[in-house]
């Protein structure tokens, strides 16, 4: 609009913001996106990029000490071990490659681009440093920061680290205890076991990863015990006192001791410096209100990604900006949070979308579920590796995907043909009827449909 500087203002540069701002520039809009850290965000910087750039370098550890059970021989397993300061190199060129890309992407959109942080002036205005820049609307895409909660009390010398600090370790510790068994702890856990920690998971819940379906959940925990990682579930921790985390368990007070320990218990929108009440911002605990097209309660200003709390994945960021964009732009967009597929990289994989079998029967519905053993499947044998299952949950009546949950080799990439089936609003017959390419680990997917009719081919 005229007498603004810009059309569109994206605060934060993360993959929320930045995917916005291209496809408010693609749409013809004059934009401009102030970062006051580094393009790419915490996914790009310090979350999934780097988290799983380690995963890849512990992983191939594994495969070359395993070589021999590959027929593999002459390499001395004992002898293998990682360049800490080369595995960090190695992550640093991903990430910085990346970030490049972004800014290349944002110039060649020509999307003004303004490193600083963003405060509101007024509804219309921010201060980006001494510079003032108005605009007609803006995006809130400012992200989340790892949780540092004041109910566990921090006593005496400690070497807490966040995600943050421990993706940039120069020396494997020789123990690590983690505080939460969520995604970020469990992949920690995960990544630490394999470099050859001693690694201790202290959980709130009575499971590991929550939010998982409970046979994948419980699945996962069983593998990374075998691999040696410990677990204290139902573990309220309280304390860290000298790397001691002190937890409350079964009425007991218990404690792991450990070289470092690991803040993973959650995160929160970060808000902080944007002078919200000078818009009259509305927050429900700490994160932006907003509706099903990322409006907040100042209509001319919406918020996408972690800071408006709903689902903090990287991929929903991005989505929730083609959806805000679309709603400036006068579309009709809306997110759909019922599937939002998740991927979780430990070895085997794990990767979900929609209901749990659990969620599925507290809503109250009838429910089919089926599921098929990595261990009849062709590829996941070729593999070296049978852990794992595919399930389905369906409407018993309708046939309608409720949920899928994989856990094997590669699923965090076949997730996505679940997402298309249920965009689609696709049936289980007809997911059954699509050919899947063998030999794939993928051709599990359609067993357990297949099973939830009890007709699947490859096993009894
Ligand atoms: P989270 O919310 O997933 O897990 C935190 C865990 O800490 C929960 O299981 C909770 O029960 C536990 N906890 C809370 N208080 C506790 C206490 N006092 N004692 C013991 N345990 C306690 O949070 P997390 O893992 O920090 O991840 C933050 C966000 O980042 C999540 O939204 C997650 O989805 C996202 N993320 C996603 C990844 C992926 O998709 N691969 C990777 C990393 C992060």
């Amino acid at each position: 609009m005229a007498g603004y500087d810009y059309d569109i203002l994206v605060i934060g540069g993360g993959p929320g913001g930045y995917v916005a701002a291209i496809k408010a520039a693609k749409e013809g809009k004059r934009v401009c996106i102030a970062e006051r850290a580094a393009f790419g965000g915490v996914c790009l910087n310090e979350g999934c990029i780097p988290t799983k750039t380690l995963i890849k370098t512990a992983n191939v550890l594994h495969e070359v000490k395993e070589a021999a059970t590959f027929a593999v021989e002459g390499v001395d397993a004992t002898a293998v071990s990682v360049s800490m300061g080369k595995m960090q190199a190695r992550k640093k060129n991903v990430v910085h490659s990346l970030v490049g890309g972004v800014k290349s992407l944002l110039r060649a959109n020509t999307v003004a681009i303004m490193e600083g942080a963003a405060s509101f002036v007024d509804a219309h205005t921010v201060e980006i440093g001494a510079k003032k820049v108005s605009f007609d609307y803006a995006i809130i895409a400012t992200g989340s920061s790892v949780l540092m909660p004041s109910f566990i009390k921090r006593e005496g010398e400690n070497r807490i680290l966040t995600s943050r600090e421990a993706l940039d370790i120069d020396a494997v510790p020789a123990s690590i205890a983690i505080i939460g068994g969520g995604v970020i702890g469990i992949e920690f856990a995960y990544l630490f076991n394999r470099l050859g920690s001693t690694v201790t998971v202290v959980e709130l819940m009575d499971k590991i990863l929550p939010m998982v379906d409970e046979e994948v959940s419980a699945m996962a925990k069983k593998r990374l015990e075998k691999d040696g990682v410990a677990f204290h579930l139902g573990a309220k921790v309280h304390t860290v006192r000298d790397n001691a985390v002190l937890f409350q368990s079964n009425g007991q007070e218990k404690s792991v001791k450990a070289d470092c320990v690991l803040m993973a218990v959650g995160r929160v929108p970060n808000t902080d410096g944007l002078n919200a009440e000078a818009i009259g911002l509305a927050f429900e605990k700490g994160a932006v209100v907003t509706d099903a097209s990322l409006r907040t309660n100042v209509p001319h200003i919406y918020a996408i990604g972690d800071v408006n709390g709903k689902v903090m994945l990287a991929h929903t960021a991005s989505h929730e900006g083609m959806v805000a964009v679309d709603s400036i732009c006068g579309g009709n967009a809306r997110m759909d949070y019922t599937r939002i597929p998740s991927c979780i990289y430990l070895e085997p994989e794990i990767a979900s979308i929609g209901l749990t079998e659990n969620q599925a029967k507290e809503q109250g519905k009838t429910v089919r579920v089926g599921t098929f053993p990595m261990a009849g499947n062709g590829k996941s044998l070729v593999e070296g590796d049978t852990d794992g299952i595919a399930k389905v949950i369906l409407d018993a009546e309708l046939g309608e995907i409720l949920g899928v949950h994989l856990y094997g080799k590669h699923v965090t990439d076949m997730i996505a043909e679940i997402a298309v089936a249920m965009t689609l609003e696709a049936t289980a017959e007809e997911i059954i009827d699509t050919i899947h390419p063998h030999p794939t680990v993928s051709e599990a997917i359609s067993e357990a449909f297949m099973g939830a009719y009890g007709k699947a081919i490859h096993w009894v």
